[in-house]
């Protein structure tokens, strides 16, 4: 029998955690935790027999065959360097880095150490998204003509760490963190890149604060458009809630994942498909499985970097639209960027 894959965890926080059980619920062994909060990496790391650190430097030394990237987002990029250098396979939380020179230099390393790397996007995972990719690509919406999609978060729910309000660490507010997965969403269920982006944030990003509200309109290649709203809702008890519709010529469908473990799609139109609700999603696990099984049978895993690359281009062409008021085409923005793409 094949032996276990060893897995390193950086960040023992909530996605930390939640990538260990993942983990371990997949047959792998969590070898070695990190967090800088020594009390945190120990108690993580007490639950799965694995060795607790400080480091990632120190973890590496553990042999890991792979390091699940679950820091704060300023700090994703170091830790994935270190890793691809020892040729340590990476799953790395979105956004996978915060600018797109640190993205083409950690794709370039990447590439030159043969290492595999996969970014967090979860919600490709979500048993909606594949029921809804799969209606999609058989073409039983017909055209899509438009997408709107909204995501109301609780800044003040159970989980919003301080550094998710810290631009040098976060690299943005809700776009950064919580619209991204919408885009990454949008692209891989449109099959299509955006082309263009306008838009706007509260506080401007030229505050220096990080925007708990961002409007955006996306045009994507294949001629769809898209709008979308992300707010951090100061209300207590407001639920943090995605929700998005895309109008097809045929079909409609219309999707809620408030929480992963409680998701509906509906389809509306002529002969439309029944709805579909589910309660018992393990989209981690999901993911996990499809990083693992791209590591034993040594093939590259979606979504990749270079996909990470084109949501993380679309935050930050939001947040230059934002500062000069103008649209931003994304052909130009990329070839503008500092870095150059492996
Ligand atoms: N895929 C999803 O659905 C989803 C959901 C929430 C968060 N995330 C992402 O997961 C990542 C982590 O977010 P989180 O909510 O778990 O944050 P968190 O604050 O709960 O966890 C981060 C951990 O990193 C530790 N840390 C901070 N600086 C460190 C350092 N220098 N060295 C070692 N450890 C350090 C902190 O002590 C903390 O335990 C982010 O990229 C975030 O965007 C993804």
């Amino acid at each position: 029998m094949p032996k276990p894959p060893r897995i390193a965890i950086a960040g023992a926080g909530l996605m930390g955690r939640a990538h260990a059980a993942a983990f371990q619920a997949c047959g792998a062994e969590v070898v070695a935790v990190v967090d800088r909060d020594r009390d945190r990496a120990r108690a993580l790391a007490a639950t799965c027999g694995a060795a607790a650190r400080t480091t990632v430097e120190e973890a590496l030394r553990e042999e890991p065959d792979a390091l699940s990237i679950c820091l704060p987002h300023s700090l994703h990029f170091d830790a994935a360097m270190a890793a691809a250098a020892q040729g340590v396979a990476l799953l790395i939380e979105k956004p996978h880095c915060t600018s797109l020179a640190e993205s083409r230099a950690l794709r370039g390393a990447c590439d030159r150490h043969g290492v595999l790397a996969m970014a967090g996007f979860t919600h490709r995972f979500l048993a909606t998204s594949r029921r809804l990719k799969a209606s999609l690509a058989a073409g039983d919406l017909g055209t899509v003509d438009l997408v709107v999609d909204r995501l109301v978060a609780n800044a003040l729910g159970d989980h919003a760490p301080a550094w998710y309000r810290d631009r040098a660490l976060a690299g943005g507010g809700i776009a950064m963190i919580g619209m991204i997965h919408a885009i990454d969403r949008l692209q891989w269920l449109l099959d299509s890149p955006v082309t263009d982006v306008l838009a706007r944030t509260r506080p401007p990003a030229a505050s220096g604060a990080v925007e708990d509200t961002a409007l955006a309109i996306l045009c994507f290649a294949n001629g769809a458009q898209a709008a979308l709203v992300a707010h951090r809702s100061p209300v207590p008890g407001h639920e943090r809630a995605h929700r998005y519709e895309v109008l097809g010529r045929r079909l409609n469908a219309s999707v809620s994942i408030g929480s992963f473990d409680r998701q509906e799609l509906e389809f509306v139109g002529p002969g439309a498909p029944a709805r579909l609700e589910v309660t018992d999603d393990q989209p981690f696990v999901t993911e996990v499985r499809e990083f693992l099984a791209a590591l034993a049978e040594g093939r590259p895993a979606q979504p990749d970097l270079a996909q990470a690359e084109l949501a993380l281009a679309v935050v930050l062409a939001l947040y230059e639209a934002e500062r000069t008021r103008r649209p931003v085409n994304l052909r130009e923005f990329l070839a503008a960027a500092p870095g150059t793409p492996p």
